[in-house]
């Protein structure tokens, strides 16, 4: 056996340490090696903080102790619990050095080989370096012990680490007080077995990607309806009021009853799908956040954390959320449903956002999603959206579509100042006139495209050929809209705006569609918030349909002029 292996071997995850100092020449000899390691494109974006002082291992320490309790609450197994509490998962205060391994993702501001398939080759290339640290420290005797229980947005603001500094973790170094039978330490207190053998695959056929096409809508509409407008406007009109004093309300009921042919109007298990995705051109400074956000953003949703599954909850709509194309591995053991078509766009600053090939996948990944929705007997269904960096892609589309030009196209996202929407602009007019692509629709859908709203758009043609009621949300889902309605003009009669976004361009989108909106609440979370929260509107216009006494029923006299 080789040197090499024999440290591999005993390389361990340490947690119990001695007092014995680390010598200076230890821990240099080990960022040496650090330094050593690959990095994509060799970007060497990896950069190590030193920490001795006993007030920062407090705070972080503080840090991890909270997690902990968040950790151990994850799991309702009494035993499991009491197991998990009992293991010793870091030495922040007790281990002499503390290291944060991170890297900067500032490198991705200019081109940056190898991460086109995925801009996480960055932060795997700091990985390559802590493995290279911790062989080192094994070599010389010493050890590591990687701590990742921490919240990472407090653990970046308490160390003052700049927004583009991204931390693996924390790293506890010092003397092995233990080498855990040579195993490492989650073994030997049987709380897992290592597996015997490294999990290996050989593929040698390939899955042939199926290729849809964009499907144009039948004109199902164009048959004689059964319900006439008329019978309908006269169910109105019967009613005990005043003609049109129910407003808004009396135009939603009429539409309904018009997409239903029906006049007992029913809202079946209504349901909104929030489509999240990640955007290149979020790297090139044109939202108010990092595009960690839209992961961070995703869990929220699945602990029920959102202001959209708040608002579900509230008025009993089923919430789902499907990760088009987050730049994350999520778990699988979560409600999220995989569409995902890769980890974030490209940055269409400077290339294509995605294939012709993704563009497609986008639509059938929304199709199937909406269809497998409508085959629980949904006949309702809002759409909304997550990602850092959409509004951009969703300007350059408005433009594209509405010949607007782009500056009308342009908000202030999720707040960004008026210098940074200057910025926004002139990379949107840079990034267009970049543009040397066919000059058909879909090579243009593609190369400023999103792969949440390509899925949604998808999604709401699906929608439509369901015949559901189709409730859009903000900017975002509207320019969704838009390009379905490129593709199957009538799934105008279906949709129902539910408001008015503050986010400016969204307000011309919504006079160029000749959409009259539910709300008007200055909204901008998107998320599908506006949907979740018109619902209980077009409830009522359906429950005065249904219940209101007419003036006949009732006994009542009509006006009589
Ligand atoms: C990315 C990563 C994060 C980890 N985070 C923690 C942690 O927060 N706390 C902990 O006690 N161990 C942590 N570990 C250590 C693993 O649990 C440990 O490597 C594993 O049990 C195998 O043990 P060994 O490293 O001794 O072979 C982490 C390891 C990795 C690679």
């Amino acid at each position: 056996m080789s040197q090499l292996d024999d440290i591999m071997q005993s390389r361990r995850d340490t947690r119990h340490f001695t007092d014995e100092p680390v010598p200076e020449h230890v821990l240099e000899k080990a960022l040496q090696a650090g330094h050593w390691a690959p990095s994509v494109g060799l970007t060497d974006a990896t950069r190590y903080y030193i920490i001795k002082s006993d007030k920062v291992k407090k705070a972080i320490k503080s840090l991890f102790l909270d997690y902990n309790e968040k950790a151990s609450d994850l799991t309702d197994d009494a035993t499991q619990k009491s197991k998990y509490k009992s293991l010793k998962l870091e030495a922040i205060e007790e281990a002499p050095i503390g290291m944060v391994i991170a890297y900067d993702r500032s490198v991705l501001n200019s081109f940056t080989i190898g991460t086109v398939g995925s801009n996480e080759a960055v932060k795997f290339s700091s990985v390559c370096a802590a493995q290279n640290i911790w062989l080192s420290l094994t070599e010389q005797g010493f050890g590591m012990g990687w701590v990742s229980i921490i919240n990472y947005y407090q653990f970046k603001k308490i160390l003052n680490l700049p927004e583009n500094i991204e931390p693996l973790g924390y790293f506890c170094i010092g003397k092995p007080a233990t080498n855990y039978d040579n195993q490492p330490m989650l073994q030997q207190l049987q709380w897992k077995q290592k597996s015997e053998l490294p999990a290996v695959t050989e593929i040698s056929e390939i899955n042939e990607l199926v290729q849809t096409q964009l499907q144009i809508q039948k004109e199902k509409q164009n048959a004689t309806p059964q319900i006439s407008a008329e019978s309908i406007q006269t169910k109105i009109d019967q009613k005990t009021k005043p003609l049109g004093s129910l407003g808004k309300l009396e135009k939603i009921a009429f539409q309904i009853a018009s997409v239903f042919q029906t006049l007992t109007l029913t809202l079946q298990k209504p349901h909104l799908v929030v489509f999240a995705a990640d955007h290149g051109i979020a790297n090139q400074g044109v939202s108010a956040y990092p595009q960690n956000v839209t992961r961070q953003m995703v869990a929220n949703f699945l602990d029920n954390g959102a202001a959209i599954t708040v608002f579900c909850q509230q008025n009993h709509i089923q919430f789902c959320i499907v990760d088009a194309g987050v730049n994350y591995d999520f778990p699988t053991n979560t409600k999220l449903i995989n569409a995902k078509i890769d980890k974030g766009t490209q940055s269409f600053l400077t290339t294509s956002a995605m294939t012709l090939a993704e563009l497609e996948l986008c639509f059938e990944g929304g199709k199937n999603t909406i269809n497998t929705i409508a085959k629980t007997g949904c006949n309702c269904i809002g759409f909304g959206e997550m990602g850092i960096g959409n509004t951009s892609s969703a300007s350059a589309l408005m433009h594209i579509l509405t010949q607007f030009p782009i500056e009308e196209c342009v908000g202030r996202g999720t707040g960004i100042s008026m210098d940074k929407w200057h910025h926004k602009v002139h990379i949107l007019q840079t990034a267009l006139s970049n543009f040397d692509g066919k000059p058909d629709l879909k090579s243009k859908l593609a190369h400023f495209g999103g792969f949440e709203i390509m899925q949604m758009a998808g999604g709401m043609l699906a929608a439509f050929e369901n015949n559901m009621l189709i409730l859009v949300d903000g900017f975002i889902c509207t320019v969704a809209f838009l390009i379905a309605k490129t593709f199957s003009p009538n799934i105008q009669k279906n949709a129902i705006f539910c408001h008015q976004s503050a986010e400016k361009p969204h307000q011309k989108l919504l006079q160029f569609l000749e959409a009259e909106p539910v709300l008007d609440l200055d909204l901008r979370l998107g998320e599908g918030t506006g949907c979740a929260l018109a619902f209980p509107i077009i409830q009522s216009a359906v429950a005065f349909f249904n219940e209101m006494a007419s003036f006949e029923s009732a006994g009542i006299s009509q006006k009589e002029d």
